[in-house]
Formats: structure tokens, C-alpha cells, sequence
């Protein structure tokens, strides 16, 4: 008889690294923000987080946008990042939702960042 999965999964960050800043339409900021990111992690918060980059999730008027995803979680999309203020806050909202059986983080137990920019949050994915 196997024995149940006790693994929590892995969440995964995916930073949107072509958004362009509101103010201005030449910067990129989602590269900084995905660094800034990276850079902040601790060794603890790198054995249940990972960060990787990505082109475009279809939110591009909510920059930066990222999405936080992990196997048979929930997975949530997040806008309006701002690359310097808010990197504490996606750092802090990866480990609630890494901490989240479900991936589904009361708005009460959110960082601020994450309360204010949820732009939309999916079921996990089929089995099978
Ligand atoms: S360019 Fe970032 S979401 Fe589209």
C-alpha cells in the first residue's frame, strides 16, 4: 500500500519581466522586481519557493504581475507590483501561500500587496 504524499509542494513565483511601468513606458520593471526577489529569498525560503520569469500574463494594464502557482494548489494572478515597495510583500505572500494547503490565503492573512492586487485566482488543475 503506498503511503499518502506529505511533500508540500513547491510554489513557484512567475514574474512578468516585460510589463511596462505606468510611468513610463520604456522601463521594464519586472526584471528589478524578479531580481529584488531572488536576492531577498532566505536559504529557508528557497527550499519552498522558487521565482522564474516570464513574458506577458495577459494583465498588462496591472504592472508588474506575477502569478503564484504550486502543484495542486490554487493559483493565483497578482498586479500592480511596484519593484522596490513591494518585494517584502511577495516574499511574505509566497510563504502564506506556501503555507496554504489549498494555495487560498484569507484576504485578513494577505500583505497588502497581495489584498490590493488580485486579479484573479483558478482551481487547481485536473487530475488525470
Ligand atoms: S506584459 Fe506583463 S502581463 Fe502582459
Amino acid at each position: 500500500m503506498s503511503q499518502p504524499e506529505t511533500t508540500v509542494p513547491k510554489t513557484t513565483v512567475y514574474v512578468c519581466t516585460v510589463c511596462r511601468a505606468k510611468d513610463d513606458p520604456e522601463a521594464r520593471p519586472g526584471k528589478a522586481l524578479l531580481e529584488a526577489f531572488d536576492a531577498r529569498l532566505s536559504a529557508e525560503d528557497r527550499a519552498i519557493v522558487t521565482a522564474e520569469p516570464v513574458e506577458c500574463l495577459g494583465v498588462c494594464s496591472r504592472p508588474c504581475t506575477v502569478a503564484m502557482a504550486a502543484r495542486g494548489k490554487w493559483t493565483y494572478v497578482l498586479g500592480d507590483f511596484d519593484t522596490a515597495a513591494d518585494v517584502d510583500d511577495l516574499i511574505e505572500s509566497a510563504r502564506r501561500y506556501t503555507a496554504s494547503e489549498t494555495g487560498l490565503v484569507p484576504k485578513k492573512d494577505r500583505p497588502e500587496a497581495m489584498r490590493k492586487g488580485v486579479i484573479s485566482r483558478t482551481p487547481p488543475a485536473p487530475r488525470g
